[in-house]
């Protein structure tokens, strides 16, 4: 007897990365799944929609949810027939760049509200369902930021670093009560969200920081964050397709990084657990080898490089 689609709510679907997922689960051609796309202001349905085409209605339901707001995240979960999540998609994030002396730390918070406290949010909300079912995947998009740090985006880095730290210890109390948890790790994603970041990073006057440092965030960091979002870019359909293949999985795995053009920087971390290599190899590249950085991501943006997303 086939089972019952599995309920699927996704943070963020008004673009991007969660707008992909939605509707590649909700046409997924053995009907497994019954989406609710959520996003927090419904004026930006229409995209999303579009996209749906004949799934709207059927297999993917369209719900407004801010996850800064507990009364909005009550609100969607009481439409949910049952109130029951069978697998939450963490997705919903913004991003942050720029010189730390400039950015205030009413900003910071501000990504931390949505990137971390969001997903606690969300997780508080449809845990004791699962629990006494005894079943249900928290997905969580995570960032290869969440595993290294990269110049400039600091306080990202640190809010999907709080995400990883917060999801692996708790994956080890909900293992025992068969509910598991996936961490999903892009590189560049070309989303909208790095282009709305770097335009308005590029605008932005970053008031308190020395010419020093504003010069390398300007003529060093973006010209480098665009070329390497051109050239190690995945498409938010090869990401969204790596983490249909996560929530489909028998047993889902902890972690999941989806760029395979990202594993040497991620290996020099294996390689040297003191982080000094890392460090090192990452500001050579950015302030002394320019030309090295620049030449290595034309090469990586040639094509004949293996397929972005792991086979597996
Ligand atoms: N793009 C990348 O390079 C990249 C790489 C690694 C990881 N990621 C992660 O992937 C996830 C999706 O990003 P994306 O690339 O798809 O960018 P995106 O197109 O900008 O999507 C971000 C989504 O999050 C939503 N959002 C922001 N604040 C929210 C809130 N308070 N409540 C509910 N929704 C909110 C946005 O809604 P609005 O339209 O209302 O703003 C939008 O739907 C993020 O967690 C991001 O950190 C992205």
């Amino acid at each position: 007897m086939a089972s019952l689609p599995r309920t699927v709510l996704i943070s963020g679907c008004s673009s991007g990365l969660g707008l992909e997922l939605a509707v590649q689960l909700a046409r997924d051609p053995r009907k497994r799944y019954q989406v609710v796309a959520t996003m927090r202001d419904l004026r930006k349905r229409e995209t999303l929609e579009a996209a749906a085409g004949e799934a709207l209605g059927k297999t993917l339901t369209v719900a407004q949810l801010d996850v800064c707001d507990d009364d909005s995240v009550a609100r969607c979960l009481s439409h949910i027939e049952g109130g029951d999540v069978d697998v939450l998609v963490n997705n919903a994030g913004t991003g942050l760049v720029g010189p730390l002396e400039g950015l205030s730390i009413a900003t910071m918070q501000s990504v931390f509200d949505t990137n971390f406290f969001g997903a606690v949010r969300l997780v508080k909300a449809v845990l004791p369902g699962m629990k006494r079912r005894r079943k249900g995947h928290i997905v969580v998009v995570s960032s290869v930021m969440g595993l290294q740090g990269v110049t400039f985006n600091d306080v990202y880095a640190a809010s999907k670093f709080a995400l990883e730290g917060f999801f692996e210890s708790l994956a080890i109390q909900l293992l025992q009560f068969n509910i598991s948890i996936s961490l999903v790790e892009p590189g560049p994603v070309a989303t909208d969200f790095e282009g709305k970041l770097l335009a308005q990073a590029s605008v932005a006057e970053f008031p308190g920081t020395d010419p020093e440092t504003l010069g390398y965030f300007r003529d060093l960091y973006l010209p480098a964050s665009c070329q390497l979002f051109r050239s190690m870019g995945q498409s938010p359909r090869d990401v969204a397709k790596a983490i249909v293949k996560v929530i489909g999985a028998t047993r889902p795995p902890l972690r999941r990084q989806t760029n395979t053009r990202y594993v040497p920087l991620m290996a020099l971390r294996d390689l040297d657990p003191s982080g000094r290599l890392y460090v090192r190899i990452a500001h050579r590249l950015l302030f002394r080898w320019p030309r090295t950085l620049h030449f290595s991501l034309r090469c990586l943006a040639c094509g004949c490089l293996p397929n972005r997303v792991r086979p597996r």
